[in-house]
């Protein structure tokens, strides 16, 4: 069953910042690109690399991994060169009352 969760405010994620957050077990990755919100996992899924740590691409809606620089697409998942092959997953997400949720 899924469940939104409320993260942060949005005033403490500004546009163009990357945050970490977690859930649980879950690592998620959270990101404002001109306060769109986007959360996916945030261990790139080549090896243990914290995405929070890496490298956002705001026009291209990317974030890429400190380690090996392989870079991710924020809407779906998927990485757009290698070495991971492998998608990461992505969350909804939603800003209410200057709130930031995610649905995990
Ligand atoms: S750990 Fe991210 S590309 Fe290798």
């Amino acid at each position: 069953m899924s469940d939104w969760v409320r993260v942060c405010d949005l005033d403490s994620l500004k546009p163009g910042e990357l945050m970490d957050f977690d859930i649980d077990d879950k690592k998620i990755l959270l990101v404002n690109i001109k306060n769109t919100i986007y959360a996916t996992d945030r261990i790139c899924t080549h090896a243990y690399a914290d995405l929070s740590m890496g490298f956002l691409n705001e026009e291209e809606k990317s974030v890429t991994c400190p380690l090996h620089m392989s870079a991710f697409n924020l809407n779906d998942g998927r990485p757009l060169n290698l070495p991971a092959e492998e998608p990461l997953t992505v969350y909804k997400t939603k800003i209410d009352n200057n709130s930031v949720f995610i649905l995990v």
